[in-house]
């Protein structure tokens, strides 16, 4: 008999009852080291007292009033958001695939609105993900996601992951967008070089491509700058923002220039709950914390003394990983066994690491963990792989 619960997720057998910073906890009291954090979207931690503070006073004021008001908890976090960042203009929304959809959208209309309506192509990379709809299937296009899913929407071409040379061969002055994580999370922890990001910025530029950035799992902090793509000193015209940003709480955004946003006035796109008080109160507070210059320091920190703690990991059980990679707190081991096995050993030792692709293991901890927090993490890894060495 089928469950109750649809079953499109092979879950482990574990539940949580409450969290603490770096720490998700069990019913029966046992704690277990979080190095997922929900997939990077704990960025504060469990059960953060600002965060806590922020979604209960503004759950005691008012939660839901629609678009069809002035909602000013949306107006304050777009405009941290324009503050902080490359974008004029936000649209608020509550994940990271309806931030997708939009940014796709905003890139057809952006065409249909200079008299192209038929620029359509927008060019992607092997190993993206940009969530389950059936437009973010299709730009990703990968085989586990679109199988049994057609016809597709059409419009999307994917080039092998970083190559320029292809991206340089199909790039031309019909293609519509460029849209690409600058860290590929699901992918497998992949950084895109700097200097190919700036190579691809350029690119856009000589053809007038919008060039979309995917920051759902990189951006917000993660890789020590609040933004991935500021390590390469380019801006997109375009970026979706989910995750971090909300702290747990579920939100997302398009961030994008004025000019790539030209066209979409009133009538254009819409959300219920996007944008909704209780969300922004929540992001608002996040921003606040996460966009402060010594915070992210601090990010950039801890996550040079985690890869550094990896890098001897690594040195010390050759037989079960090969390699660290990523930037900030967005790190992953290249594994030469299963990673979905080391997850498991994890477990054992009460501790909790996220599979990826290309057999990468992703260490997305809350970008609040401690020093002593990273050395006992890496202690239990450690153990981990002594269960399977
Ligand atoms: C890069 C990226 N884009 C988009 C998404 C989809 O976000 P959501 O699951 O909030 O819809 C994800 C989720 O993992 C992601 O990692």
């Amino acid at each position: 008999m089928i469950d109750a619960v649809l079953p499109t997720y092979n879950r482990a057998p574990l539940a949580f009852e409450r969290g603490e910073g770096a720490w998700a906890i069990t019913a029966d009291g046992t704690r277990y080291l979080d190095l997922g954090a929900g997939i990077a979207v704990n960025a504060l931690g469990h059960a953060n007292p600002d965060l806590v503070a922020a979604l209960t006073a503004q759950a005691g004021r008012i939660w839901h009033v629609s678009n069809l008001y002035q909602i000013p908890e949306q107006q304050r976090l777009a405009e941290m958001l324009v503050d902080k960042t490359f974008a004029d203009t936000v649209f608020v929304t509550n994940s990271g695939t309806e931030a997708a959809e939009l940014a796709i959208k905003m890139v057809r209309h952006y065409w249909y609105h200079h008299g192209q309506p038929e620029r359509i192509e927008i060019l992607t990379f092997e190993g993206a993900f940009h969530g389950r709809s059936t437009g973010a299937i299709a730009a990703a296009g990968s085989e586990k996601m679109v199988k049994g899913f057609g016809p597709l929407m059409p419009g999307f071409r994917q080039l092998p992951w970083g190559d320029i040379a292809a991206l340089k061969a199909a790039i031309s002055d019909t293609t519509a967008a460029v849209m690409l994580e600058p860290v590929q999370g699901e992918g497998g922890i992949r950084p895109l070089p700097e200097a190919d990001l700036r190579e691809i910025r350029a690119l856009c530029d000589q053809t007038g491509a919008l060039l979309v950035l995917d920051e759902v799992q990189c951006g917000m902090g993660r890789t020590g700058k609040l933004f991935a793509h500021e390590w390469a000193g380019i801006t997109p015209d375009i970026m979706m923002v989910a995750k971090g940003i909300g702290g747990g709480f579920p939100l997302g955004a398009v961030l994008a220039t004025e000019q790539a946003a030209e066209g979409m006035v009133a009538g254009t796109h819409g959300s219920t709950y996007g944008g909704n008080p209780l969300a922004c109160a929540v992001g608002a507070k996040v921003m606040e914390i996460v966009a402060d210059d010594d915070f992210l320091a601090e990010v950039r920190r801890k996550g040079g003394l985690m890869r550094q703690k990896l890098e001897g990991l690594v040195a010390a059980h050759p037989e079960v990983f090969e390699a660290v990679r990523g930037e900030g707190l967005m790190l992953g081991l290249k594994c030469k066994v299963a990673p979905a096995d080391v997850v498991k050993a994890g477990y054992a030792e009460h501790l909790l690491t996220v599979p990826a692709a290309d057999n990468v293991l992703r260490l997305l901890p809350p970008l609040t963990i401690t020093d002593d927090e990273i050395g006992e993490a890496v202690a239990r890894l450690d153990r981990a792989a002594g269960r399977l060495g």
